[in-house]
Parts: C-alpha cells; structure tokens; sequence
C-alpha cells in the first residue's frame, strides 16, 4: 500500500470499547517494530489523556504518538501531512458527525467495537450501513468485553446469529473483558512491556495480536475484496482467536 495504512477504531455506541482497542493494537503494531500515530479526534480527548498518564507514569509506550485532532477541519488538514511510514490510527466520538464522515471516507479499515448482545450489536448495523455510503469494504464488527464464559449463553449465540443474519462482516477475534486491558488503558503503556503476572499478559497479548493480525490481513487486500476467511493459525492460541464463532451459533 503506497499511503500509510489508517485505520479508523469506531462506532456510534458510546463505552464500546473504541479507545481501548485503538490504544491496545497500537501497542501491538509498535512492538512489532512501526511506528504508530494515533489521532484523537473525540472531544473526550480519551487517547491524548491516555498518554499524558503514560508519561506522567514513565511508562510512555514506545514508538507511539498520540496527537489532538478535533474537528473536520483539523482532521482534514491533518491527513494530507501524513508520516510517510508506520500505521495511523483514529479514535473517534461515538455518533455520527463530518468527522465520522471523513474517517469513514478515508480509514482503510472501519474496525467496530461491540458488545456482544444483540442491544449493542442493533445500534452498530446502523453504524455499519453509514459507513456504506462512503465505502464498500474494509468496516468489521468485533466482539469486545466478552466475559469467558458469555460464550457458552444464548445471548452471546444470538449476538452471532444477529451478525450473521444481518450479513454484517466482522473479525473473528473476540476481545475478552480483561483487567490488562484496563491496566494499559490507565497509564500502563503497552502489554508488551508490563511487568505483570506474565501468564495473564500472554494471554491478553495473544488475543490483541489475533485482532491486529486480522486487521494487517485487510489491509493487504486490494481495496474492494472481502476478507479470506481466517485460518486462525499462527497468530493466537485457540483460546483467544474464536474459530469457532460461526459454530458457536447454531
Ligand atoms: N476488553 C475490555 N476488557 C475490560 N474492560 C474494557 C474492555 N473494553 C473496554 N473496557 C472498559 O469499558 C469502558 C469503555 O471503554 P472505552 O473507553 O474504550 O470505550 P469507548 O467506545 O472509547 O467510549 P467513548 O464512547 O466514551 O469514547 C472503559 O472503562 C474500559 O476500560
Ligand atoms: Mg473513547
């Protein structure tokens, strides 16, 4: 891809998880070695305050960058100064707004935090229709802040029948409700160097590389095609990349 990967972390569901997932694949893709820019374009200014802590912490994740960005102006003005390399990544307000439009318009990748019950997951169908009149590919549903055991009750099954039903595309990693995933998003910088119960942080580790891995796989992709199905080898451990989220509605 000739421009710098940008992939937009949103949804009209305020509390989705849009921040911290944006915070938790950044620290992904910058232990991988990119460089990350993160534009805060919420009012909330969530990421940008993310940071501050880090910094106040000393825990300042390295090779990320979190920059202000409100407003369309400054967001417009913003993507024509683009790094030439790394990743952009763009946390957004949750509602619909001339900001929302432009991310919609020019993220490569739309990923949609949602809870996984079938309240949530009928306010993103919306969400994702929105996104349809800038776009024809590239905006997924994941499931996020899904309890271990959620999996086995109906609602959960439901929630994945709903996605299905409504053919609405979404990554096969589900992001588990974890108190990591807290502990970064408070000032902890990134997982890959908290000095934590090392077994958790592996575990949490593994299920944000699923989700990042998936995200990398899109973007590989010529503009237009539908993602491959996943194989769901290689990049987790089969308790944290969902293979068998399409079974697990029926
Ligand atoms: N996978 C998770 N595990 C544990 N806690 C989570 C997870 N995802 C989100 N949370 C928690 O849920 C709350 C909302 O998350 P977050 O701020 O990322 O949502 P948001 O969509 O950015 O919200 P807003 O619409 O206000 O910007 C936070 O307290 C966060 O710590
Ligand atoms: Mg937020």
């Amino acid at each position: 891809m000739a421009q710098v990967p940008i992939v937009a972390f949103a949804s009209s569901k305020g509390g989705s998880g849009k921040t911290t997932s944006c915070i938790l694949v950044a620290g992904e893709i910058a232990a991988r070695g990119e460089r990350v820019l993160i534009l805060d374009t919420d009012p909330q200014q969530s990421a940008v305050k993310w940071f501050e802590r880090c910094r106040a912490a000393n825990r300042l994740p390295e090779r990320i960058e979190v920059v202000s960005c409100l407003g369309e102006a400054a967001l417009a003005e913003r993507l024509k100064a683009l790094p030439d390399d790394g990743f952009v990544l763009i946390d957004v307000q949750g509602i619909l707004s001339p900001v929302m439009a432009i991310v919609a318009a020019r993220a490569h990748v739309v990923a949609v935090p949602s809870r996984a019950s079938q309240l949530d997951l009928e306010e993103a169908l919306p969400f994702v229709q929105y996104t349809a009149h800038f776009r024809s590919s590239g905006v997924q549903v994941f499931l996020n802040e899904v309890e271990g055991i959620a999996r086995t009750t109906q609602v959960f099954k439901d929630a994945v029948a709903y996605l299905q039903n409504n053919k609405i595309p979404y990554f096969r990693t589900i992001i588990q409700q974890r108190p990591k995933f807290r502990a970064i998003t408070n000032d902890k910088g990134m997982l890959a160097t908290l000095d934590a119960n090392p077994e958790s942080v592996r575990k949490a580790r593994a299920n944000v590389a699923a989700l990042t891995a998936e995200i990398l796989d899109l973007l590989s992709l010529p503009p237009q095609q539908p993602a491959p199905a996943p194989t769901g080898e290689g990049v987790a451990e089969p308790d944290t990349r969902e293979t068998a989220l399409a079974a697990e509605a029926v």
